[in-house]
Order: C-alpha cells, then sequence, then structure tokens
C-alpha cells in the first residue's frame, strides 16, 4: 500500500480521491442503499460542489459510482436529500417506472461574491435508472430564495400520517417546514427554533421524521438539526428535538422549549459526527432509522493529513427513541450489517487490581477492531481507557464519576499540528444513563474512533492520526477494577486487509 492509504478507513466510506463533506440523497430501492456526498473531484479542499456517488447492498462496502449532479450556470450543488417517488405524484418518471427525485440547494457563487443575500435556493433533479443518471428539472428552481443569507440543505420525506410530502430546510437561525403533492410545488408551512436549541453558529442539514418511542405505540417527531460552529464541544455539531407536529407546525416536548447552547440533546457529543440525515424509502418491514453523518469538522477537516483524499463518512447506525423519566432520548448503536464482518478474538492481556492492558499479536493491531464490556463501578471514580503504540502515541477516554462526564482526549493521539483547532481542548460529553455498570461498545477503523456508551445513550466519534498503529488497549481504574463479558472482534472486510 501507498503510504497514504495507512490512514484510509476499511469498512467506512471515503472517496478513492480528492475532497468530500456531507452524506446528500441517501435512499434505499431494491436493495441497494444510495450515498450521494457533497464532493469537489478536483482537488482535496473545498470548492465547486458536485454530487459524488456510491452504492452498498449493506452501508459497509461501498462502492464509488460516476458522479451524479455536477454545478452548471445556476451554481453548486450544495447538500440535499431524495426519495423514492413511487407513485410518480412528480409526473418526472413514466407509466410504471416511478423516478427518484432529489432537491439540493443551488448555491450561486457569482451572487454571493457580488454580496448578495439570495444566492442560495431548491432545485430537484429526477433520475429514471434508480439513481445512476440524472435530469435537472427544466424549471428549476422550484423554492426561490425568499430574501434570507442562509438557505439550504432541503430534506425530503413522505409523511406517512398526513400523507404528503414534507421538506425541511435550514436558514440561518430556524428550520423551516414545507409540504407539497408533486414534489414540484411547495408550501410553507411553518417555522421552528429561534428561541430554542445551541446558536452558536449556523443551522445547517436538517432532517424530519416520525418515530415510535420504543415499547410503546407513541409516535413523536424527530428534528435533526446540525449546526456549525457550536457544536457542543466546538466547531460542527448535530443537535436534535422532539416533539408533535399537525401537518403543519412542530410544538417541541417541554424539554425542548427553551433549550440553552450547551444543551445536551445531541446525536453525537464527539467532534466528527456532522450534517448526518437519516436513509429514505427503508421498507415498513425493516422500520429502522437509519443515519450515518461526515466524520469530521470544518474546524480542521481541510487541513487533516490525507493528501489524495479527505474525510470519510460514519458507521451507519440505527436510531432508536426512548423515553425516560419523561425525558425523550435518541440512542444510537452501529446498524447489525457491521455483524458479519465481525469475528471474536482473544488478546493477551496482562491485569493488576487496578487495571488490564490487552495486547495484539506480533506483526497485528487494533486498528480495526470492535471491543464490548461493561464495568462496574462501585468505588471508581476515574476510568481511563487508553489505545497506544509503541511510540507512546496514545488515545485516551473514559470517565468521571463523580460529575458524570465522558471525554476523549487526543492530544497524544499521533500527528496533531496540522492544525491548533484539533487538540485546543479535549472533549466531553455528559453521562446520559447513570446505571451502576457502564457499558462501553467502540470501534476502530484507523483513523476513527466511535463509542457507543450505555446501550448507545451517549456517543463520542472522533479522528485521529497515529503514525503507526495502536498495539495495545488499557483500561485503568483508581479502584478496584472487574470486568464484565469482555468481547474482542476484528473486522475484516474482503479485499481490503
Ligand atoms: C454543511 C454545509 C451545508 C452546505 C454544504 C456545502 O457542511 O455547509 O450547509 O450545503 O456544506 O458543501
Amino acid at each position: 500500500i501507498v503510504d497514504e492509504e495507512k490512514f484510509r478507513p476499511a469498512f467506512h466510506f471515503t472517496p478513492q480521491a480528492h475532497w468530500m463533506n456531507d452524506p446528500n440523497g441517501m435512499f434505499f430501492l431494491n436493495g441497494t442503499y444510495h450515498l450521494y456526498f457533497q464532493y469537489y473531484p478536483e482537488d482535496n479542499v473545498w470548492g465547486p460542489m458536485h454530487w459524488g456517488h456510491a452504492t452498498s447492498k449493506d452501508m459497509i462496502e461501498w462502492q464509488q459510482r460516476e458522479i451524479a449532479l455536477k454545478p452548471d450556470e445556476k451554481g453548486y450543488i450544495f447538500s440535499g436529500s431524495a426519495v423514492y417517488d413511487k407513485n410518480n405524484t412528480s409526473g418526472l418518471g413514466r407509466e410504471n417506472d416511478p423516478p427518484v427525485v432529489a432537491m439540493f440547494t443551488y448555491h450561486d457563487p457569482k451572487g454571493e461574491k457580488e454580496g448578495k443575500i439570495n444566492y442560495q435556493s431548491q432545485a430537484i433533479a429526477f433520475s429514471l435508472d434508480s439513481g445512476y443518471t440524472w435530469t435537472k428539472y427544466k424549471n428549476n428552481p422550484v423554492i426561490k430564495n425568499p430574501g434570507l443569507k442562509d438557505f439550504r440543505d432541503p430534506k425530503m420525506t413522505w409523511d406517512p400520517i398526513h400523507k404528503k410530502w414534507l421538506m425541511v430546510l435550514s436558514a440561518n437561525d430556524r428550520s423551516i417546514f414545507y409540504s407539497s403533492e408533486n414534489l414540484k410545488d411547495w408550501q410553507k408551512l411553518s417555522e421552528f427554533g429561534m428561541q430554542t436549541g445551541a446558536h452558536d453558529g449556523v443551522w445547517e442539514c436538517p432532517d424530519f421524521f416520525p418515530m415510535k418511542v420504543e415499547d410503546s405505540e407513541e409516535i413523536k417527531w424527530v428534528l435533526i438539526q446540525s449546526l456549525n460552529p457550536g457544536g457542543y464541544n466546538g466547531g460542527s455539531g448535530t443537535q436534535y428535538f422532539i416533539g408533535d407536529f399537525d401537518g403543519k407546525t412542530f410544538t417541541p416536548e417541554r424539554n425542548f422549549k427553551d433549550l440553552k447552547d450547551k444543551h445536551n440533546y445531541w446525536l453525537d457529543f464527539g467532534r466528527d459526527n456532522y450534517a448526518g440525515v437519516t436513509w429514505s424509502n427503508i421498507p415498513s418491514k425493516d422500520g429502522r432509522t437509519l443515519f450515518l453523518g461526515w466524520m469530521s469538522n470544518w474546524l480542521y477537516a481541510q487541513e487533516v493529513p490525507t493528501e489524495k483524499w479527505r474525510s470519510s463518512m460514519t458507521l451507519p447506525r440505527e436510531l432508536t427513541l426512548k423515553k425516560t423519566n419523561s425525558d425523550y432520548r435518541i440512542f444510537s448503536t452501529p446498524a447489525r450489517e457491521l455483524e458479519k464482518y465481525k469475528s471474536a478474538i482473544q488478546l493477551q492481556s496482562k491485569r493488576d487490581q487496578n487495571k488490564v492492558v490487552f495486547t495484539a499479536p506480533a506483526q497485528s493491531d487494533l486498528m480495526s477492531n470492535e471491543f464490548n464490556f461493561a464495568i462496574p463501578l462501585k468505588e471508581i471514580k476515574k476510568l481511563q481507557f487508553s489505545l497506544s503504540n509503541s511510540q507512546n502515541d496514545s488515545l485516551k477516554f473514559g470517565l468521571n464519576t463523580e460529575d458524570h462526564q465522558f471525554y476523549v482526549n487526543r492530544k497524544k493521539s499521533g500527528l496533531i499540528d496540522f492544525s491548533d483547532k484539533f487538540t485546543q481542548k479535549f472533549s466531553t460529553a455528559p453521562r446520559i444513563v447513570k446505571s451502576d455498570t457502564l457499558k462501553v461498545n467502540f470501534i476502530v477503523d484507523r483513523t476513527s474512533i466511535e463509542i457507543f456508551y450505555d446501550d448507545g445513550a451517549t456517543v463520542m466519534t472522533e479522528i485521529f492520526f497515529p503514525e503507526e498503529p495502536y498495539t495495545k488497549f488499557g483500561i485503568h481504574a483508581d479502584s478496584k477494577l472487574e470486568i464484565e463479558n469482555m468481547e474482542i472482534s476484528r473486522i475484516n472486510t474482503d479485499g481490503k486487509e
């Protein structure tokens, strides 16, 4: 492998070459998951945006396809979504040949340069071959700019309750809802968010959909709303709101009515999960809410030490909605499709009262692995996990039980000086579920860690760039350490090892 390739994840999507940011237009059809993405095919930094395209049978192994949408005289192709128009409500398909319809934001760089504010509008395109080739609609834009400077990232969804198409987009400090019968004519319904949530940045890349509350028949609506900067640990981050939707207005639950900037309803508290949204057209017999985000942060995304390509997506995740003590919470876990790539392994370990260190066999490492275990917290006040190599690079993460704070510290994780923002501070996250036993699940894929604590109640995703692979995993406590149900797996993907 070329040197450069040592930082390329094995089972997360990365473009073969060049720059990528947000996931776009994710839909499922005929056994295939489609993923489009903000793509600049001429450089490894952000530039005139295209929609790149990749397909997968299981959201783990991806095949990159031809570019789906290219910029034109109306502007760059910014983020958006896609739906399968099964009943050809748009009339853009042929008889017995329904279209896939995408909506994206046209970003007109000329207008922006001239200092105008109306340079973003919403446009559609359709595909008659299940998403491989696209035709832009002739009467674009379908939603003109109403005089708002940041007006973008339309996310369409079929509203199964009110039986119409819905769309939510972000406009600087708010989400705006629209509906349509035919995906071409859109009526504004309402706005949300000026009074609540984190506002230390521009709202971008929303998503809006109903979910069943686990173990009940109750339906709640979820609004995902990314913002940049202003994330929980600085830079980009993704918050959410839970409430009711009457077909017109989104009314948040009491807990979501006046959230301050540092509230704790975030899909992920780590710094590297942004602009994530859910797949459309997941069959109802599957019924899952499947999510994936961009695994980077605008603070340093364009400086990370990969030259040929830049950025990766997160693992696909299943979102569930749970209610505990009148609080609604989103939980995330890795999509079960990862299971078939896992094989259980044993690692040599050395332990004493308060600590244990697992070591990878010679010639091997811990860079494509999953760890699953539980720790009864009892007297423990400080619990620290570390992944390290023989050069003393180490990624540290853990929990302080006194203030119920998790953290990730990548200060000594490897290459860090490509950006002074990368390790400026370590990340923290509140422990949401405070049971006596801490459940830990984390997945490492060369340059990323995705940590799912307490069955996915608190999630932290972060990237790192060690010059040599991590070969040791340690658990250190400040009092007697017990470990339950330790399961370690190697994750193998065909042809990439
Ligand atoms: C979020 C974002 C979107 C925009 C896109 C441009 O990362 O800023 O709001 O559509 O990236 O690439």
